[in-house]
């Protein structure tokens, strides 16, 4: 498996893929991978001739220094895992901070028509901004013709679709669905992290969002969000940041529901210090 750390490397590599008509895929990353990150890494490579896995922790999409130095890094790990599924096909980008950022390490500034400052915006500043600046930079390094994102971080993939929009650029996006532990559990790279505690008991969350899903037939916004927020105050060992059921497209929350409308359930949840997002398509 070819590992490439240089910029110039990896455009020369590609331009020549490119040249004799092979498609590539990008599957963006931040390491520690794991079977989610497989399956969208999978479905890139039956959609493409190459794929480009990046693996780069990102430092201006993290709002605290302890979240960064705490993020799990994996690379010699990351790098079996991908062997087992094609050795040959993927090509992996590992660059330095310095190569990506130039000694200048600071986010662009972005507007998304408002995506950004909804739910995650809120409780992680600048957050997005980070995200934008890394994602851009990438698509414009590697060019790809699709580029893959899990619906894990649904407000990350509507931002990056608005990136694409706005920045008129040609990769084409593709969102793939939630991929999730068999207990439920959303897959993270943040999961390692978990105590066995919080590991046994973090299927609560998805059982939450399914029973919300149930709710969202019968009952009102209100009252799906009153009956969420009391499952976790009766919860010792999760800590809700928030819930909200916004509209899909808008990501704004719902007050009332409209026939017309999609709606998503979203959450965040403390486990001491591990902060753990999920989402649930309710119509
Ligand atoms: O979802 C992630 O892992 C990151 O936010 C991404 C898209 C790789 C950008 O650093």
């Amino acid at each position: 498996m070819e590992i490439y750390i240089q910029k110039k490397q990896i455009t020369s590599i590609i331009d020549g893929l490119k040249l004799k008509g092979d498609t590539i895929g990008m599957v963006p990353t931040m390491g520690a991978l794991h079977q989610g990150h497989l399956q969208l890494v999978k479905k890139a490579l039956a959609e493409n001739n190459k794929v480009i896995v990046s693996i780069f922790v990102n430092p201006t999409q993290f709002n605290s220094n302890e979240d960064l130095t705490n993020y799990p890094r994996t690379l010699e790990q990351d790098i079996n895992l991908l062997k087992t599924v094609s050795a040959t096909n993927i090509l992996v980008y590992a660059p330095t901070v310095d190569d990506i950022y130039k000694g200048n390490t600071v986010s662009e500034k972005f507007d998304f028509d408002g995506l950004e400052h909804e739910m995650e915006g809120k409780f992680r500043d600048g957050h997005f901004n980070g995200v934008g600046t890394i994602v851009k930079r990438f698509f414009e390094i590697i060019k790809p013709h699709n580029a893959y994102f899990g619906e894990k971080d649904f407000q990350q993939l509507a931002i990056i679709k608005k990136l694409v929009e706005i920045h008129k650029l040609t990769v084409n996006i593709v969102g793939c669905e939630i991929h999730r532990e068999t207990n439920g559990l959303a897959m993270s790279s943040r999961n390692t992290r978990l105590k066995t505690a919080h590991k046994n008991t973090a299927p609560f969350i998805y059982k939450t969002l399914k029973t919300a899903k149930e709710k969202f037939g019968t009952k009102s916004v209100t009252n799906i969000t009153e009956w969420v927020e009391k499952q976790f105050a009766n919860n010792k060992l999760f800590e809700l940041e928030y819930f909200i059921i916004a509209d899909t497209t808008t990501l704004k929350p719902a007050k009332r529901k409209s026939n017309k409308k999609a709606y998503r359930a979203f959450i965040a949840v403390y486990a001491d210090d591990i902060r753990l997002i999920d989402n649930i398509a309710l119509n």
